[in-house]
């Protein structure tokens, strides 16, 4: 079977992750960068051409399936909306873009194309993710109650500093955004969509370094009566330490944890024990921080099962937007008691 070609846009540090496992499971055609060192520099490493123009590379690069975009999220919208209109699919990077309205012209743009949007949630495909979505499916927890999610990390000055965009509200967006849209999007893909919530953000220990706030509690209600909290926080002292997602149902217990949602910290269900959990990859190593699972193997095989064996998209543009929409929501809250 002749494989898909891809080409990147964005080379920076996700975009490492992407050409290798594009150039694993696919082929890298192009990839772009308005700094041309990054382009060259990713280029080289993966035999493939570089562009500083994306606008040239969409219009060059004819025989291209799928651009993977891994630019700034503030750009994910245009960047994507550019590559429907030439007829390629698109995998973005999460979040899908930082404004409702802006994935609402993704997916229009999208279905105007006839082409697939992927978004990029690989935290989906940790072990115990799938464990408790599972039990949850199988109905092991019985009703929801509540549910409380940690997101407890750490981002120094050095990481703001080193980038032009991130703690920029226009290319950014916050910290819900750019750190913790991942445990969001499990939110929602486990409990439903979110109907009312009241939040409280501020900036404490990042004043001077970004735009948004550095840490917030957020009380939530769901469509289906579940209630929960969020406590999410860049100030962890010195490093990264918990990520986790506790869920209360009439008939169990369980807590996901460890720094990334890597471990099953806790489980206590009727009649039921979830067990023989497969070892989950490491985190995303960036040097001086560390991120979610690097799972992005899991998704470009879900991209190629789609496009080629006409497969079920593992996240799609309407659950991308989602997130964005709940978190577009708790900033809304907090703003207004601010
Ligand atoms: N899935 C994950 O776990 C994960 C992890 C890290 C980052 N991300 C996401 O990936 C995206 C990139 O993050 P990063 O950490 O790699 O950032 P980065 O700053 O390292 O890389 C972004 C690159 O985009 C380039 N760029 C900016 N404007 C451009 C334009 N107009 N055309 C072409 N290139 C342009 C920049 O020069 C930079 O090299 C963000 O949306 C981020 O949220 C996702």
């Amino acid at each position: 079977m002749e494989r898909l070609k891809f080409a990147i846009v964005g080379c920076g540090k996700i975009a490492d992750r992407h050409a290798e496992q594009i150039s694993d499971l696919a082929q890298l055609k192009a990839v772009c960068d308005i700094v041309e060192a990054r382009a060259v520099n990713l280029g080289k490493k993966y035999g493939t051409k570089p562009y500083t123009d994306y606008d040239k590379m969409l219009s060059e690069e004819k025989d291209i399936d799928v651009i993977s975009v891994c630019s700034p999220n503030g750009l994910h919208a245009k960047h994507s909306v550019k590559a429907f209109r030439k007829g390629f699919h698109v995998v973005c990077e999460k979040p899908m873009a930082i404004s409702v309205f802006d994935c609402g012209e993704m997916i229009k743009e999208a279905e105007k194309a006839n082409r697939r949007l992927f978004v990029v949630k690989q935290n989906r495909y940790n072990p115990p993710v799938v464990a408790l979505k599972q039990a949850l499916e199988d109905n092991r927890l019985g009703k929801i109650l509540s549910v409380q999610l940690n997101c407890f990390w750490n981002r120094n000055p050095e990481y703001y500093s080193q980038s032009d965009w991130k703690g920029t509200l226009k290319l950014d967006g916050g910290t819900l955004f750019t750190q913790f849209s991942h445990f969001i999007d499990l939110l929602y893909w486990m409990l439903g969509d979110v109907k009312h919530c009241h939040a409280y953000t501020r900036n404490l220990n990042h004043k001077d370094q970004i735009e948004f706030e550095d840490c917030g509690v957020v009380i939530l209600e769901f469509f289906n009566g579940v209630i929960g909290t969020i406590n999410f926080t860049i100030n962890s002292f010195n490093k990264n330490m918990e990520g986790s997602l506790t869920v209360f149902g009439e008939s169990g217990t369980v807590k996901i944890g460890g720094q990334y949602l890597n471990e099953l910290e806790y489980q206590n269900i009727k009649d039921y024990r979830i067990s023989d959990l497969p070892p989950g990859n490491p985190p995303n190593n960036y040097g001086q921080y560390t991120g979610s699972m690097s799972n992005h193997n899991m998704v470009y095989r879900n991209v190629i099962d789609v496009l080629k064996n006409n497969g079920i998209i593992g996240t799609n543009g309407f659950e991308g937007l989602k997130t964005v929409e709940i978190i577009d929501k708790i900033y809304s809250a907090s703003r207004s008691i601010l």
